[in-house]
């Protein structure tokens, strides 16, 4: 079997991951390379989600019994794990939501309903990017039709990076919120963090970046980031689905008004009106998603006893290896960074005028398991004048093999279109 330099042991690794074992399709053993839509779950996490219903359920911080305190303690665990994960300077900072797209709609809700110094209104201006995934584009401008702010964006280039040659007359003095992704669901590309913050706080916007395809992938420090907003999603980082985060500067969360009002958020409520909880509470009503909490406290257990520098490092292997595999197949065009410095694990690609959709419907005949589409980046699509892509993307368990078979699936592709 083939090995390159930083591999992990997948061996070992895969038999924590049941689904990996199934057979697809005639016999055929499952390759899945769609991880940037979502993981797979290891036998750890799906062994505490298991226990959580069998020994723990009850509701957290409302009852005196011993389930619901073993409840709240492990739901309240899970906030110190990724506390922790990404290096927060407070638990306190880590609010839990349903996922990344709630996170980021509960950021442009609060800057809408804020007051000044952070409070978006007409005379303002809100900064995104063309690589944005529709989530972070559509809570912006549902913002930016509230109250009548501008809504402006970084620009591409052609080989799938962000254009920052004019960032200084895209984020000005009139810029409230600069939001961005730091790794494309799409493209792949690994953005320039540092640049846009530096700029972003020269003026004095606030700065948020969407980390859900990095927090799975690579080390996320939310201090040396710089940013005041970060939101990433559960399902893709091997917890289960239904909870997102979203880490925010404790100074801002204290300041800023919530977004859902109900149960669990508040100090008081009379008749006439409410005080709120301090921060995370005051921003999740209701009760929250608790046993995906918990299931998500056990994936940073796993990935942390792995190591994000090694997930980061076998990753890049794979997809060094699989970019210049890829570059063998006649008529791909990768969509994206074509080299593997700067950019994850993510890779889409056309293959001469097949339809994606025919190319993901021939290899899922053969067991690999891409994605097809416009990856809800569909602003990436028009930029480079194609419908959709294929997109294949790896993760800790990935192995040169399924590389390979995507390779071969692709030559049966091609041979099947003629
Ligand atoms: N955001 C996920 C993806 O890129 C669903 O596939």
């Amino acid at each position: 079997m083939k090995t390159l330099p930083g591999l992990l042991d997948t061996d070992a690794i895969r038999k924590d991951f049941p689904i990996l074992d199934r057979v697809v399709h005639d016999g055929r053993k499952l390759v899945y390379l769609d991880n940037a839509a979502t993981s797979q779950k290891p036998r750890q996490v799906l062994d505490v989600l298991a226990e959580h219903y069998e020994r723990h359920n009850a509701n957290v911080h409302r009852g005196v019994h011993v389930l619901a305190e073993e409840a709240t303690a492990a739901y309240e665990g899970a906030r110190d794990k990724v506390a922790a994960f990404v290096n927060a300077p407070s638990r306190d900072e880590v609010i839990f939501t349903k996922n990344a797209s709630e996170s980021l709609n509960l950021v442009a809700n609060m800057l809408g309903w804020a007051d000044e110094p952070y409070r978006v209104d007409r005379d303002t201006e809100i900064v995104i990017t063309e690589m944005e995934h529709h989530s972070n584009i559509v809570p912006w401008q549902l913002l930016a039709q509230r109250t009548g702010a501008k809504l402006k964006w970084f620009g591409l280039t052609d080989d799938g990076r962000l254009d920052l040659s004019d960032i200084e007359q895209v984020i000005t003095e009139k810029t409230k919120v600069v939001s961005f992704v730091l790794v494309s669901n799409i493209l792949g590309t690994v953005n320039p963090v540092e640049a846009i913050v530096r700029r972003a706080q020269e003026v004095g916007a606030l700065v948020v970046v969407d980390a859900s395809q990095a927090a799975p992938h690579m080390p996320l420090d939310v201090q040396a980031l710089q940013a005041d907003f970060v939101a990433f999603t559960g399902h893709k980082m091997c917890g289960p689905d239904g909870i997102g985060v979203l880490w925010g500067r404790q100074e801002l969360l204290e300041d800023l008004p919530p977004f859902l009002g109900g149960g669990e958020m508040i100090e008081t409520v009379s008749m006439h009106s409410s005080t709120y909880a301090p921060a995370p509470h005051k921003f999740e009503a209701g009760t929250p998603p608790i046993a995906q909490a918990v299931g998500l406290g056990a994936a940073v257990d796993y990935l942390t006893s792995i190591g994000m520098e090694n997930i980061a490092r076998h990753e890049h292997a794979i997809t060094e290896y699989a970019i210049a595999r890829l570059k063998e197949v006649p008529d791909l065009r990768i969509i994206g960074p074509a080299t593997a410095e700067e950019r994850g694990a993510a890779i889409s690609f056309t293959l001469g005028d097949i339809h994606p959709h025919d190319v993901g419907q021939v290899l899922d005949e053969q067991g690999i398991a891409v994605r097809v589409g416009h990856h809800c980046a569909r602003p990436v699509c028009l930029r480079y004048g194609i419908p959709a892509t294929t997109r294949a993307s790896f993760y800790l368990y990935s192995t040169p093999a399924e590389v390979d078979a995507l390779i071969a699936g692709l030559e049966h592709v091609r041979n099947f279109f003629g």
